[in-house]
């Protein structure tokens, strides 16, 4: 677990330019000065990221929305109020400030503020805005504990350990327009709790100018070794004794040579926190495949069935 010091280290490694894994409610971020054109270029030399998928910038203080982003939507007040520190990022316009690698040169800005102690303290001691991205190799599985992090990028700069991530699974991204909000990621808040704070629209496909969110990526979250989601492009020739079963049900779960059960208590909120750290396990074990059981698709679910799906993409068949 993280000391003091070693955020008081962490935030000396920012303001030199350097790069620091952190802990965040959601997952582990790979974090720079989201100020510093050069340590942000390091950011996307280290995952292996196309530079043409912008990151989100994270902040302590409100007063940052206003350094970052310009801004008077009435909307930012009421979403941050209800919504953080949390799970929420909102994509806006971009002001001077924010360098153009930060947002692949998108004139828009993705912002939250994380709900943990250690991320906030950190941002906080380093004097600036930290852009930070999911901290794995790019692509591939999003780490929920430290040692995710080690796996996938042992040469970051410092790695805070602020234990297992309380969320588990990314943000959810909206954007505004002249109407209301439209959801571009899904998270662990859904559609149904920002519509009790503002109206939601979705922008026609056909009025919509340019690429809104160009890391919206159909493969994703990607384990080394092939997922399938069943029922969905299943191959017929899967032997249950060499797979590894992500279980949402616990039923039908005999002859698997390994199950990681993801919700005991039923509920999609502790899938959602099991979900990546289950998957890590099923890639370190010796089973040949992994087989996901589809969960209900509501609430929740939305954003699990989404990274499942991006997770099984390149191994349909
Ligand atoms: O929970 C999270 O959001 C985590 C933690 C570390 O905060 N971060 C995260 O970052 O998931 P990343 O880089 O893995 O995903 C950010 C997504 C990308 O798909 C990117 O395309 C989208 O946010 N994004 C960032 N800025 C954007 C912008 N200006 N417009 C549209 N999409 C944007
Ligand atoms: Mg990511």
């Amino acid at each position: 677990m993280t000391s003091p010091s070693e955020i008081t280290i962490a935030a000396n490694h920012i303001k030199e330019g350097k790069l620091v894994a952190f802990p965040t409610e959601t997952v582990y971020g790979l974090g720079a000065n989201a100020l510093n054109p050069h340590a942000v270029a390091r950011i996307f030399e280290l995952k292996e990221r196309p530079t043409f998928d912008p990151l989100i910038v994270h902040i302590a203080s409100l007063e940052d929305v206003k350094k970052l982003t310009v801004t008077e939507d009435e909307r930012v007040n009421k979403l941050a109020a209800r919504f953080w520190p949390g799970p929420l990022t909102i994509i806006l316009p971009k002001s001077d400030l924010v360098p153009d690698i930060v947002t692949s040169g998108l004139k828009t800005v993705g912002i939250r503020m994380p709900n943990h102690p250690v991320a906030l303290e950190l941002i906080r001691q380093s004097g600036c805005p930290i852009a930070a991205p999911s901290a794995n190799k790019f692509g591939q599985l999003s780490p929920t504990q430290a040692k995710h992090v080690s796996k996938q990028l042992p040469d970051v700069d410092f790695l805070l350990d602020g234990g297992k991530a309380q969320v588990g699974i990314e943000s959810t991204i909206i954007s505004l327009n002249e109407k209301g909000f439209e959801i571009l990621r899904h998270g662990v808040i859904t559609r149904e709790e920002i519509e009790a704070i503002i109206p939601f629209y979705a922008v026609p496909e056909r009025d919509k100018t340019n690429i809104v969110s160009p890391g919206m990526l159909k493969s994703h979250y990607s384990p080394g070794k092939p997922i399938y989601l069943m029922n969905e492009n299943l191959p017929a020739d899967i032997d249950k004794t060499k797979a590894g079963l992500l279980s949402f049900s616990g039923k039908n779960t005999a002859n698997y040579q390994m199950v990681e059960l993801l919700a005991p208590d039923k509920e999609l909120r502790t899938c959602a926190v099991n979900l990546f750290a289950a998957i890590h396990r099923l890639e370190e074990s010796n089973v040949e495949y992994i087989l996901a059981e589809p969960v209900p698709e509501t609430g929740i679910g939305i954003a699990i069935m989404d990274k499942l799906r991006k997770a099984a993409y390149r191994y349909q068949r």
